[in-house]
């Protein structure tokens, strides 16, 4: 099974197996690529409050943004897509010790997705999955190779860490709700889910990842520098550009619930190409399985705010998401009043 990850094999193939062509109206097509400015970016050097006004901005209307000169040194970014680009090129035999896809086990490679035995068609992806917070707990499961892994992945995730909080800080205070309100249980878990997406010999027909919006709170991704995100916003594909040594913020399904509607969980994907292997890095942002979620309490007071959505424990949601299989629209549908 483990011989099934794309970065062992596709060295060796110029076509592209059947088993990985979709249908033609689920095919990636020419994405709309966003005119320079118009995508959000926020620079977490200007003044909190107005970084705050851009945050609630760019998630009403786009549902992510990117965040730059947010104080991780490049290096550290570089460092950390060196060594993971390193993780991948390993012999097959190095990366067999990971493979796995039980859900319960503490570091995961797996290929395309955990349900690979069942699915239709395969997507061109190998990913790499681990929790990453608190360190000291989780570390003694990471990957022991390359040697600099632990090192590096150590570094980056304290420093992601730092940058959670910061970006939490901040949507709060667009919300108007209380510093340290997504602290504690609503961000109790950090996981790194890093994908690695290689030359792809047909990347008209391939998918990288399928389409969907993330169950969890918010995600930041780190792209490589090479395209392949894309976002859907009002019917259409429309690529997210690399931007140096920025990070992607996704708006997860459960700020969107937690905020009554007033940030926006996004739909996404990847698409593959056929020139360099593409890493992006997601660092993602989880309540703890027991708690307990609804949207804000000052968010909903008065009778013009009546609450979108009836309270659940996030579990319970990730068991809806599940069952769904990421239909975003389902999966609300369920926690709607
Ligand atoms: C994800 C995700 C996008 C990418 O991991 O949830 O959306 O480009 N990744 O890999
Ligand atoms: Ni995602």
């Amino acid at each position: 099974m483990e011989n099934n990850l794309v970065s062992n094999w596709c060295k060796n193939v110029q076509t592209l197996p059947e088993s990985y062509i979709f249908p033609e109206d689920e095919r990636p097509g020419e994405p709309i690529v966003p005119l320079s400015g118009s995508s959000p970016i926020i620079d977490l050097t200007t003044h909190q409050h107005d970084q705050a006004q851009q945050i609630i901005k760019a998630s009403q209307d786009f549902g992510y943004f990117q965040v730059i000169n947010h104080g991780i040194s490049e290096t550290l970014l570089e460092e950390t897509v060196d060594v993971l680009k390193e993780f991948f090129e390993m012999p097959a035999k190095e990366k067999a010790k990971y493979y796995s896809v039980d859900p319960n086990s503490k570091c995961k490679l797996y290929t395309s997705t955990m349900n690979y035995s069942n699915e239709d068609k395969h997507y061109w992806r190998d990913a790499l999955a681990h929790h990453c917070h608190p360190i000291q707990h989780f570390l003694p499961f990471w990957p022991e190779k390359p040697t600099r892994y632990r090192e590096v992945i150590s570094a980056y995730s304290i420093e992601t860490r730092k940058l959670i909080t910061k970006i939490s800080d901040v949507i709060s205070e667009g919300l108007g709700l209380e510093k340290g309100y997504f602290g504690g249980e609503l961000s109790k878990v950090q996981m790194l889910l890093v994908n690695c997406y290689p030359p792809c010999p047909d990347p008209n027909l391939a998918l990288g990842m399928h389409s969907h919006c993330d169950p969890n709170l918010f995600t930041i991704l780190l792209q490589d520098n090479v395209c392949g995100l894309q976002i859907f916003k009002d019917g259409k594909w429309i690529a997210v550009e690399p931007i140096p040594n920025a990070f992607v913020v996704i708006i997860g399904c459960q700020l969107q619930i937690i905020s009554n509607n007033k940030l926006k969980s996004v739909i996404h994907r990847a698409v593959t190409n056929s020139k360099e292997t593409r890493i992006c890095v997601g660092n993602f942002v989880i309540p703890s399985s027991d708690c307990h979620i609804e949207p804000a309490s000052d968010l909903v007071n008065g009778t013009t705010n009546i609450p979108a959505y009836k309270p659940y424990q996030y579990k319970e949601f990730l068991h809806t998401y599940a069952t769904n299989h990421g239909d975003f629209e389902a999966v609300l549908q369920s926690y709607k009043l």
